[in-house]
């Protein structure tokens, strides 16, 4: 399965490239923050033709609106363009993400970070790699040398979820926090030990699938603010080291209590 999906995340990942900085067709979702272009409808095109092809019976619940055969032992969860904005805008900070599960557990994820050429993969049990080259998470154990990441929601003036105030709070705690615009590249590079930690308030399930598979396999964790289990359906979204996990659940956790 994995070898599948690493076909067809290169395949979508050609016409992600391909259509790079040239004229393209770009709408308005909800918002004038929340864009769709043509590229994220022809990759996930791309894709989703593609496994009903190879697996007719599979189940598919990817962004731009495909859901079919949700009842499925198998669903692939498929963001076709992770960074939608930085993409419109000629920022080369994008992925396809494809994350595979089998009675409701993530077994399989691979994000194509396009720009890079770089593919992050993790089958569940086996561990995370990019290229042939296992990851693993980094070894720092304390938040005021941590390097972070976050994203914000695009409903954030309507819907603001405390992203700011929790940004600000870990801006003045941590080393550093970025905002790269790519959830599916923010798990991988936790995965990949280069940011200790990673939250997000109102990501997706296509946001999530793969990406929380890679920081697992790579010895990471992934829970909500409170450090609890999750699953790609739940809101919030903490990924990290382990190391640092308590300090950061310290700091955000209070920001929810009723
Ligand atoms: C977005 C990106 C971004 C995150 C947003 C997501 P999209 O996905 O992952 O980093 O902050 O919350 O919606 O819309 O570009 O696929
Ligand atoms: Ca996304
Ligand atoms: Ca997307």
């Amino acid at each position: 399965m994995l070898e599948k999906i690493l076909e067809v995340s290169a395949l979508a990942g050609e016409v992600v490239r391909s259509g790079y900085r040239q004229k393209i067709e770009i709408e308005y979702k909800t918002n004038d923050s929340n864009l769709v272009t043509e590229i994220d409808k022809k990759s996930e095109k791309l894709i989703v033709d593609y496994i009903s092809k190879n697996f007719p019976a599979h189940g598919i619940l990817a962004e731009e609106g495909s859901d079919k055969n949700r009842g499925s032992e198998y669903l692939w969860v498929i963001d076709p363009l992770d960074g939608t904005t930085n993409f419109a805008h000629g920022l080369p900070i994008f992925s396809v993400s494809i994350g595979l599960m089998k009675n409701g557990e993530i077994i399989a994820g691979v994000v194509n970070d396009v720009m890079r050429g770089k593919i992050y993969y993790a089958e569940k049990g086996a561990g995370a790699f990019e290229g042939g080259r296992k990851l693993a998470i980094s070894k720092n154990d304390t938040l005021k040398h941590s390097l972070l990441v976050t994203g914000f929601p695009y409903d954030i003036a309507d819907n603001p979820g405390h992203a700011l105030e929790i940004f600000v709070d870990f801006i003045k705690r941590a080393r550093a926090v970025r905002r790269l615009g790519s959830a599916a590249i923010d798990f991988c590079f936790v995965a990949d030990g280069i940011f200790d930690a990673f939250w997000e308030v109102h990501l997706h399930p296509w946001d999530i699938c793969a990406g929380k598979l890679l920081v697992e396999e790579a010895g990471g964790i992934v829970t909500d603010f409170s450090g609890n289990e999750t699953d790609i359906f739940t809101k919030q979204v903490l990924a990290s080291n382990r190391l640092v996990q308590d300090e950061i659940v310290s700091v955000i956790k209070p920001y929810f209590k009723a």
